[in-house]
């Protein structure tokens, strides 16, 4: 297939533009480097250096070939961030990804994969199915939510096949390849960084929250396995027209779970700060991914948190300034 990829350039877009090229695709990344680097891009992809919201770059790129697929990565990824500037997240997770949908559909383009999250879904004590209630608790949920309903418009009016993945904490790295976000605001890279000798201390946002040692569970999911997810989506969207499923481990880790881990692989003592609450975080938010598992045939390779922070370790230690 030919695809179009925005934000190849970054952590998720970039490693699974790789497994596509490897797994003889065509592809172009279309991507601002707002958040990503030039060097993430796989050799192999043609790369466009432009911004979604240049509405006639993004045109001129679709209309230049005919492309099979539209996978969308690009976006502002911070949660916390989204509930002191939600205009600029409505902008560019919202408004450009319309401009995408809508360019598109216009050039005859009939699948569209998007990254989706768990941040669509109430906090719950439940592992989260697709049909766990929904109610983003951040402005970045609610982005991500509108452009899913959107695109079912798109489907209906247009025939886009779309994929919704709703990725839960994309973990871990590949070799070569890992999380390089700029300022760094998940949790295994900054923790990561403290192990390095980057920063002070591992900040722990709440130690109130109502779960066994009081601070958030998260599900963790390895690069690596959201990588085969995204493979197996577009596959299946040459006979579905419409798909949405968690992609997760299903296995929830507390702050300081992952923090113990980090402890672990890199043997370093990691000391920590507890601070309040932030704004937009929700107490639990694990996967059932049981759907795409019984649909697609999806199957997880990494669901050991100590694998997972491990592969993130080699990362940073050999990479300790990300792509620079
Ligand atoms: N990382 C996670 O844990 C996680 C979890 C759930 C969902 N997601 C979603 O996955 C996607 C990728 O996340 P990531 O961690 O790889 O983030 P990232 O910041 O590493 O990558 C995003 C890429 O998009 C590019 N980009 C952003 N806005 C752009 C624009 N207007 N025009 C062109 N390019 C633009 C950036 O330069 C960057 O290369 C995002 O949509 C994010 O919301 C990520």
């Amino acid at each position: 297939m030919n695809i179009f990829i925005t934000g190849g350039a970054g952590y998720i877009g970039s490693a699974t533009a790789e497994a596509l090229l490897r797994a003889g695709h065509s592809v172009t990344i279309y991507d601002s480097l707002v958040t990503g680097h030039q060097q993430a891009v796989p050799e192999g992809a043609k790369f466009i250096h432009a911004g979604l919201e240049d509405t006639l770059a993004l045109a001129v790129a679709l209309s230049e070939e005919k492309y099979d697929a539209v996978m969308h990565f690009a976006a502002f990824i911070e949660a916390g961030e989204s509930m002191k500037n939600p205009g600029k997240f409505f902008k560019n997770n919202l408004t450009n990804s319309l401009s995408l949908m809508e360019a598109a559909a216009k050039t005859g383009v009939k699948r569209f994969v998007f990254s989706s999250t768990a941040a669509v879904y109430q906090s719950s004590e439940e592992p989260l199915t697709e049909e766990s209630p929904l109610g983003p608790t951040n402005t970045y949920g609610y982005t991500k939510l509108a452009v899913e309903q959107s695109l079912d418009w798109y489907r209906q009016i247009h025939g886009l096949h779309f994929a919704a993945l709703r990725y839960f904490n994309a973990a871990g790295a590949l070799p070569g390849r890992g999380e390089a976000h700029q300022p760094e605001s998940h949790l295994i890279p900054r923790v990561l960084q403290v192990a390095l000798g980057q920063a002070e201390y591992a900040y722990i946002f709440g130690t109130d929250y109502p779960t066994p040692d009081g601070t958030c569970i998260r599900d963790y999911i390895h690069i690596a396995d959201l990588v085969s997810a995204h493979q197996l989506a577009l596959e299946a969207l040459q006979n579905r027209d419409k798909m949405i499923y968690n992609v997760g481990s299903g296995n929830g880790f507390s702050v300081r779970e992952v923090i113990d881990a980090a402890r672990r692989v890199s043997g370093q003592e990691i000391p920590i700060r507890e601070m309040p609450r932030r704004p937009g975080d929700s107490a639990r938010l694990v996967a059932s991914s049981g759907k795409i598992k019984r649909e697609l045939g999806w199957k997880p390779q990494h669901d050991d948190i100590d694998d997972i922070l491990g592969s993130a370790w080699e990362w940073h230690n050999s990479h300790p300034r990300g792509y620079e």
